[in-house]
């Protein structure tokens, strides 16, 4: 008795250093670059091009974009705010996601393109 008591608490212990080591460390698959990765190819990827430059799909080419002085079509400096409302609001042609991506999702998004260069 006494000792099945004991490894009860053992599994305990070891249950809670888990539950804890998950809020500290985020699994894997939630990797916020892996998040934005997987967000940029449901959403953008069929009408943006990230991977490689001067290669343009139905939108412009968004390989390396905070890195240039210019967007490529607006011509104005790239920021976080401004690609966060671009996506929000979408465009002349480009659809809006704000009834699609939260906020957290396009930060994700906007880490991962900030990534590729
Ligand atoms: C249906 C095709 C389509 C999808 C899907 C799409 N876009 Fe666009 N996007 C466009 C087009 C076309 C433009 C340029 C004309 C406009 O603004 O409407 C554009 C413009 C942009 C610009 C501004 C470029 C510049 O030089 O001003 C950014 C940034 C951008 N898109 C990011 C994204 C991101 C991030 C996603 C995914 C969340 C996305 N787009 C999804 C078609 C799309």
């Amino acid at each position: 008795m006494i000792r099945k008591a004991g490894w009860l608490l053992i599994s305990l212990a070891v249950m809670s250093v888990h539950a804890r080591a998950g809020e500290r460390t985020p699994p894997p698959w939630e990797k916020p670059l892996r998040v934005g990765r997987y967000l940029y190819l449901e959403n953008c990827s069929i009408c943006h091009e990230i991977n490689k430059p001067k290669r343009n799909k139905f939108g412009p080419n968004l390989f390396g974009l905070f890195q240039s002085e210019k967007m490529p079509l607006s011509r104005t400096k790239p920021t976080d705010e401004l690609v966060a409302a671009k996506i929000k609001n979408g465009g002349f042609i480009m659809p809006a996601f704000r009834d699609y991506l939260t906020d957290d999702q396009i930060g994700k998004v906007i880490a991962y393109m900030r990534s590729k260069h």
